[in-house]
């Protein structure tokens, strides 16, 4: 199917974030739902499944405007301080103020080592089977995201990407990932969530997005400690854990 891209719309404008009704555009796997322009140059699986499902409407050139991004983050449940950094990280990825472009990440600033190797440096569909290895009984806990990570950092190691990279499984296990009523709660991934996510650029089924605000920094952080302290825990289980500690604690 060819792909379109959707256009910048002038709706929501002065509306204020926790104006957004995230339920909106998130019952079940949206109408809205295309694999759009593009969608192959898009490293990150959050940003991509934003697109594909028209919560992300960049400019037929992929430059998105900070407000745009602002509102699709806010969309997915994300609390102002975790979008503000957000905001901040993507703004610095190109010289022109108050935007990004969503098709030129790759080798920007923020590209960074440890990542799965799904998408960057190109999408590589034959290496989800490998993250996929990391799950159980078809499901990814923070502890199996954890050992992926880990994997993958020694691949490509850098503590840096690291660091983000752990923040990064976090924020998209916390934002997308099911609840677990047996484990208390714990979030999950199922491989079908995995391969939607990455691949496809799809939510998982049935996913509705978390109440506006809801996802803040510090859940994003408390869980990456708990990845971060489950991935280091042999080698340099304590600076590792001062330092989230230190960050978020
Ligand atoms: C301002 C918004 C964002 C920007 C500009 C951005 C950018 C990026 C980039 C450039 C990468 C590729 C890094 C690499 O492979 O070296 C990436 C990966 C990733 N991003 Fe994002 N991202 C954003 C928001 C998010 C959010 C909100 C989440 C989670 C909810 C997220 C989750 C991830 C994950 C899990 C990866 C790792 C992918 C992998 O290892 O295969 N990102 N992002």
């Amino acid at each position: 199917m060819a792909g379109q891209v959707a256009q910048a719309t002038t709706e929501g404008d002065g509306a204020k974030p926790t104006a957004v009704d995230p339920f909106e555009k998130s019952e079940g796997i949206p109408k809205g739902y295309a694999k759009r322009a593009n969608a192959d140059k898009v490293p990150c699986p959050a940003l991509l499944s934003l697109y594909n499902n028209g919560d992300l409407k960049p400019e037929q050139d992929g430059s998105v405007d900070m407000k745009e991004l602002d509102q699709a983050l806010s969309s997915m449940g994300l609390g102002s301080t975790a979008r503000g950094a957000l905001l901040n990280v993507a703004d610095g990825t190109d010289e022109v103020p108050e935007s990004f472009n969503l098709f030129n990440l790759r080798d920007s600033n923020i590209d960074h080592a440890g990542s799965t190797g799904i998408r960057d440096p190109k999408v590589d569909p034959d290496k989800l089977d490998k993250f996929l290895s990391f799950g159980e009984n078809g499901r990814l806990y923070a502890d199996n995201l954890a050992k992926a990570g880990a994997h993958f950092s020694e691949i490509d190691p850098g503590f840096k990407g690291t660091v983000i990279e752990t923040l990064e499984l976090s924020a998209l296990l916390q934002v997308f990932g099911r609840e677990d009523p047996e484990r208390d709660g714990d979030r999950y991934f199922t491989n079908d969530d995995i391969k939607g996510l990455w691949i496809d650029g799809k939510y998982p089924e049935d996913w509705k997005a978390r109440p506006a605000d809801d996802v803040g920094l510090l859940e994003i952080g408390g869980v990456g400690a708990e990845m971060g302290a489950t991935r280091f825990w042999d080698a340099i289980t304590t600076p590792i854990k001062n330092f989230f500690n230190s960050i978020f604690g």
